[in-house]
């Protein structure tokens, strides 16, 4: 082990992410809610678990399902009340499960009260709480492009100027610029932490600093708007530093920064060994090698080589210096299975075995998004109709209004890389509705949840469940898995991945097949006499050279 390598309960433990939305749904109102996680939180511990992170569950009147909230320090009425909160809260820490919540500050609710005044006067006290700009020749004041499409300006009659969102017109950014913004945040993060949560999941953190004079972006060929260059901003890590004065370091918390567009060297410096700023990030390279000419709006798969060379130089580079969080799948991203792997009814339980096994035998805290636990799968979304996500629904008007794409082709695009994707309900049984809800669910439920669901896998020793269960038990029995060194053979394979991990005398070594075609693999010398610690299939010793199933997966100890 590296010596710099100092032991935190963040680095051994295993994170659910709980989309709430879509988890259970205690009244029937068709909408996941905070008695429904309650009531399925003996579930979580069966799993083995340490810590729950939980999407937003904030007052917000749901423009991008949370994403926006109008008072933080309240629970959206869908999903209950803050005794509810409490009950839960108190739920998870009698099972040893810690919680972490989302904190979304780059912006706010257009109905949070920030904004409302805001918005009301120029010299309004709140006004610079938020970027507000003047027109440039009739037009927006530069030409950003927001994440979901169009322009990130609105106009505002109210004072004849603009305002700027980087994600949807109900989105308006935060400006951190403005010190009494961060106080404000500050104070709320501070209530949260007293209130006993465990660490917070920080939303677009990395766009919370712009460029001083806002200069307008990048306009790639045949883009209407322009690149905002918004990431990793001149103060970020300066305001991160103040808030882990400020909040952070008065308790014992795990962070985790959502950064799109880091580099190495910023990782490195927002999730450094010394604990200035964040526990981990969440880095995005690995979930953008499918993207295309129109960012993820295509059908281009993975090449298991690329993938390989991303996950390892994060593996390596950061090793000893930052700390990696591990994921394949969250409320954004398609399933990991249909993504990554093969959701064909003959492969599907052994390639997400292979999945997790691949990813939970790396150096980092490894994430478990709700439903990947079951190896749950993209759904089928047969009209627009079906669509529920802001992101998608206005892709989709762009795309198609401005003949850049077929509307069929977007609808195969969004069926492949769409977020509702992954938000479909959880696949509780076979009954109705997949046990989620006694209403109407308010979007689609994947139709293959009579076969894929909790109730069946629970009773079944080898189901997906069961596999995860173990993997996550492994880590707390073998050290090696947290704090080992990473090391990647045959980079050249473009269906095996192979690498080892190594700590003191104690060694791993991971094969994990991602072919639906048998593969022979002739393993190094030293580990040819050494036992299985986990696998997908049902060898049992270990020989010279292995012929892996399709989708096979194998952990030997040296
Ligand atoms: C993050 C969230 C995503 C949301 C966006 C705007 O990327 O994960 O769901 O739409 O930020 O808040």
């Amino acid at each position: 082990m590296k010596t710099d390598m100092e032991r935190k309960w963040w680095k051994e433990a295993v994170v659910y992410q709980i989309y709430p939305r879509s988890f259970m749904d205690s009244d029937g109102d068709g909408v996941g809610d905070l008695k429904g996680i309650i009531s399925k939180l003996d579930y979580l511990k069966e799993l083995g678990i340490d810590v729950v992170w939980l999407s937003p569950v904030y007052q917000s009147p749901n423009d991008d399902n949370g994403y926006d909230i109008s008072d933080y320090q309240a629970i959206m009425e869908e999903f209950g009340t803050m005794e509810d909160f409490d009950r839960m809260l108190a739920g998870m820490h009698e099972r040893g499960i810690k919680l972490v919540m989302d904190l979304v500050v780059n912006h706010t609710s257009d109905e949070h009260p920030w904004f409302v005044e805001s918005r009301k006067s120029r010299d309004n006290p709140y006004r610079d709480y938020y970027f507000w700009r003047e027109g440039k020749d009739g037009r927006e004041p530069n030409n950003w492009a927001s994440c979901f499409s169009g322009s990130a300006w609105k106009y505002d009659r109210e004072t004849d100027m603009y305002y700027l969102h980087l994600f949807s017109p109900k989105q308006p950014d935060l400006n951190w610029d403005n010190p009494k913004v961060r106080r404000d945040v500050f104070s709320m993060m501070n209530w949260w932490c007293e209130k006993g949560i465990d660490g917070f999941r920080m939303d677009v953190i990395s766009m919370i600093s712009k460029e001083e004079g806002l200069p307008d972006g990048k306009v790639f060929p045949g883009a209407r708007y322009g690149w905002p260059n918004v990431v990793n901003g001149p103060h970020v890590h300066e305001y991160l530093q103040e808030m882990n004065r400020e909040v952070l370091s008065h308790y014992d918390l795990m962070t985790v920064g959502e950064c799109s567009g880091v580099t190495i060297e910023e990782a490195k410096k927002y999730a450094r060994a010394d604990g200035r700023e964040l526990s981990m990030v969440f880095q995005f390279e690995h979930v953008g090698l499918d993207d295309g000419k129109y960012g993820k709006w295509t059908d281009r798969r993975v090449d298991l080589r690329d993938f390989k060379k991303v996950m390892s130089k994060w593996q390596t580079e950061l090793s000893g210096k930052a700390w990696n969080s591990l994921f394949l799948g969250n409320h954004d991203q398609p399933r990991s299975l249909s993504r990554f792997g093969s959701d064909a009814p003959e492969y599907r339980v052994m390639c997400a075995k292979m999945l997790a096994t691949c990813l939970h035998m790396m150096q980092g805290t490894p994430y478990v998004y709700q439903g990947e636990e079951l190896g749950m799968t993209n759904c089928p979304f047969d009209s627009l109709d079906e669509v529920r996500d802001i992101e998608s629904l206005n892709a989709f008007k762009e795309m198609t209004e401005t003949g850049t794409i077929t509307p069929e082709d977007m609808l195969r695009y969004i069926n492949l890389r769409g977020r509702d994707n992954a938000r479909t309900p959880m696949q509780w049984d076979g009954s109705e509705n997949a046990g989620f809800t006694k209403g109407t669910p308010w979007i689609k439920l994947n139709p293959n949840y009579k076969e894929i669901n909790a109730a069946a896998e629970l009773a079944d020793q080898d189901s997906v469940f069961s596999y995860y269960k173990k993997l996550i038990a492994l880590r707390t029995q073998e050290t090696v898995i947290v704090y080992g060194d990473y090391q990647l053979l045959e980079p050249e394979s473009g269906s095996l991945y192979v690498y080892t991990r190594a700590l003191k005398e104690e060694k791993l070594l991971v094969i994990c097949s991602f072919t639906n075609q048998e593969e022979c693999y002739e393993l190094p010398e030293e580990f040819r006499s050494g036992s299985i610690l986990i696998g997908n299939g049902k060898r049992e010793k270990v020989e010279e050279k292995i012929c892996l199933l399709p989708y096979e997966a194998l952990v030997i100890k040296k």
